[in-house]
Parts: C-alpha cells; structure tokens; sequence
C-alpha cells in the first residue's frame, strides 16, 4: 500500500453516484488508488474512487450531493491524499490496453477487445520468431456479426489502425454494380498482394487485412435465392470466394475480417471446413457499455470546457437502454446542435461571434431533447430513418 499527498486538484460534479469519486484515466498518480480522501478546512472525507474517462485530467469529479454536504467548492482546488492503491498484478488485457487504444475509439465492448488481440491476434503480436518456431500459423479469419449501427465497420477499422496497417476493404453490395465476370475477377485480385509478399519474404511478410464489408451480400446462401442473372452472379461470386479462401490456406499472413447483419444468410460453407474459425458477436452494448461509448463521443467537449457540469449522465445511460452506438453517437451529436440551436434563437440572430460562442455550453436539456428526438425517431415512428 502506497500514500501520496497530491495537491491542486479541482473539483468537477458529474455525476450522482453515492460515495464514489471519479478520476480520469490519464491521471497517473490518482487512477491507482481505489480509496481516496478529500481534505478541507472543513474536515477530511474519505471516498472510494473508480476511473472515468469523462472525468478531465487533473479533477476529481463528485456528485452534487457530495459538493453540498461536504462544503466541497465547484473549481476550486482542494488537498486529495491517495489512501489505498491497488497493486494487483497486471493481467493480460491491462497490459494490451496500455500499447492499443482500443477503447478510446470503440466503447462497450472489452471482450471483443480481448478475444481479438488476446487470442485471434496472438500470433501477429507475439514475437515473430518464437511463432515461427510453432506450428501456429498468422492467418487469421473473424466474422463480426451483429445488428446495424452497433459499431462492426468501427471495430473492423479500429483494428486496422491500431495494428498500423492499411487494409484492402471490400463493400459487399457495392461489388455487384460491376459485370458479370469482372467481380469474380476482383475478388481473385484481392489476394494477390499477400500471396506475392509470402513469396518474397515468407515468414517475414507484413500482414495483410481484407476487410469484407456485409459480406453476406458476397457470400450469400446458396439456397436463399434461384432466379434470373443476379442469382447467378452472386453463386460464381460466392463459389470464387471460398475457393479463394481455400487458395490462400497456406497463407499466414492474411488477416480476413467479415461484418453481416445476418450470419444467418451467409453460405454455411463459408463457416464450415475450417475456413472461418472465429465468429464474434457485436450485440447491443449494456449500461456500462453506453456510458463509455456516451464518454468517447462528449470527451471533446469536456476537454474544451463546453460541456455544462449539470449533465445527467445517469438519466440518459438509464433511458437509452436498447440503443445501439451510432444511436448514442446520434444523441450527442443532436445535442450540440440543439446548443447552438438555441443560442442563436436566444440572440435572435445567425451572427454569433468568437467571444459568444466561447460562452455557450452543452446543458442537460439539450442532451434531454436529444434523447427524445432520438427515441422518437428510432423506437416510436419505425418509418422514420432517425435522420434529424
Ligand atoms: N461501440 C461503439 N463505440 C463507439 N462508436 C460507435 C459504436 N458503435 C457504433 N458507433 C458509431 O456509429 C457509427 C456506425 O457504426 P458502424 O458503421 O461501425 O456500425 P455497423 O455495425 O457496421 O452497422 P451496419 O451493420 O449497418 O454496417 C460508427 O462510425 C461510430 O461513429
Ligand atoms: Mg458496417
């Protein structure tokens, strides 16, 4: 057990949890304790603290009942002293998490995190001469499965990212608009650079990641269709893909990631025989899930100081269950429109200037109004598109 004394801390109240103090993650000395006190001329209070990226760096956040019964002053510094840090041994997903920022771009979903880096992707991070030594090969295929907006296409490019490299993306339904013949064609083209590299370089080739977007509509059940020139079509397409994907089986440096709506109407043969081995499920995230989502997207705002501290975070986590990530993102993004919206309504004209707008913040109600045009427009009217 360690104590630190850390001074100048500023107080920021947001949210309503009894007796938890929240700290930022970037905050290194604070985001170790899991037990912290406040120290005023007033007395000293002990809190148990939890790590939330909402929280700025610097600040501890308490709630208002807090800041109320403990004469703890909005802005002002105040004595914070660590006193408990938790020095538990890192385990394996502390440890990816500290190389891959996963979470700051992609919320809710930490087993998705660690099925893909810590299993899937093993072998890729891993050093390269020990997974030589191995029978294990690189190559690698993941369908992301999951309803719409629930972050699949997101995940998919984050990975990319985070491994630091560009991936050839293919759009399912977009390979159709080609002629018949010539999307086979592509599709064959597709694996040609990693099989030209693993030729080169063997065991050294760089990754390569094809990114297969609604690959249900590539890789169609068979069955599910049987008329005219576009069935056609799509079973040479589907029967050119898996022979490819058989062609590159002795490839290990290929990283195949597929995103459906549907795992349901993608060919079986594409999910037997070994040639995918991972499905992953991308469902609806939970309330923690949505929070961190709801942090990823208001984070900008708290970082410039546009973010009013009387936003009911609660509120909106505990009414948005059922909310998919583009849907959270949606509520955030009307909510800032529905700030300018109304300082330009309350000054009665379109001409705001720098020093008016440094003035305008986020509040509570147009995140309020943002959560009801969004579950009107999702949840009551289904013949909306949600597009307001
Ligand atoms: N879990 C999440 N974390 C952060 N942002 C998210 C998340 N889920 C969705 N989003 C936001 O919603 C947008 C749309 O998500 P995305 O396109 O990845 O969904 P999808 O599952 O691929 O949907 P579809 O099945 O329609 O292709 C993302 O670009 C991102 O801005
Ligand atoms: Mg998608």
């Amino acid at each position: 057990m360690e104590k630190r004394i850390v001074v100048n801390v500023k107080l920021n109240c947001n949210d309503v949890q009894p007796n938890i103090i929240f700290i930022s993650p970037e905050d290194d000395i604070l985001s170790k304790s899991n037990r912290i006190q406040v120290i005023t001329k007033h007395g000293s209070y002990d809190f148990n603290s939890k790590v939330k990226s909402f929280v700025p760096p610097g600040t501890i956040a308490v709630s208002y009942q807090h800041q109320k019964m403990y004469n703890l002053k909005l802005y002002h510094s105040c004595r914070v002293r660590v006193l408990a840090c938790v020095e538990s041994p890192k385990g394996l997903s502390d440890i990816l998490k500290t190389k891959f920022k996963f979470q700051s771009k992609v919320g809710g979903f930490d087993h998705i995190f660690e099925r893909i880096f810590g299993d899937v992707l093993l072998t890729c991070i891993y050093l390269a001469s020990f997974v030589t030594k191995t029978s294990l090969t690189k190559r690698k295929d993941t369908i992301l499965h999951g309803p719409p907006g629930t972050g699949k296409t997101l995940i998919a490019r984050t990975i990319c990212e985070l491994l630091n490299i560009e991936p050839t993306i293919v759009n399912g339904p977009e390979i159709f608009n080609h002629m018949f013949g010539e999307s086979e064609h592509k599709i064959r083209n597709l694996f040609e650079d990693a099989r030209r590299d693993q030729k080169l370089y063997g065991s050294d080739s760089t990754l390569h990641i094809i990114v297969f977007d609604e690959i249900d509509a590539i890789c169609k059940r068979r069955t599910d269709h049987s008329d005219g020139i576009r069935s056609h079509v799509e079973d040479n397409v589907t029967l050119q893909l898996l022979t490819e994907i058989d062609r590159i089986f002795h490839l290990d440096n290929i990283f195949f990631i597929g995103t459906t709506n549907n795992i349901n109407s993608i060919d079986p043969a594409l999910l037997q025989s070994g040639r995918i081995d991972t499905t992953v499920e991308v469902g609806l995230p939970d309330s923690e899930g949505r929070l961190q989502i709801f942090d990823i997207y208001t984070k900008p705002l708290l970082h410039n100081g546009i973010l009013e501290a009387d936003v009911g975070i609660d509120y909106i986590i505990h009414n948005s269950e059922g909310f998919t990530g583009a849907q959270i993102e949606h509520v955030v993004r009307l909510a800032i429109h529905n700030a300018m919206r109304r300082d330009i309504v309350d000054k009665g004209r379109i001409d705001i200037t720098s020093e008016e707008a440094d003035q305008l913040q986020v509040c509570n109600q147009d995140f309020i109004l943002a959560l009801s045009k969004v579950l009107k427009a999702y949840f009551s009217d289904k013949n909306s598109n949600g597009d307001q």
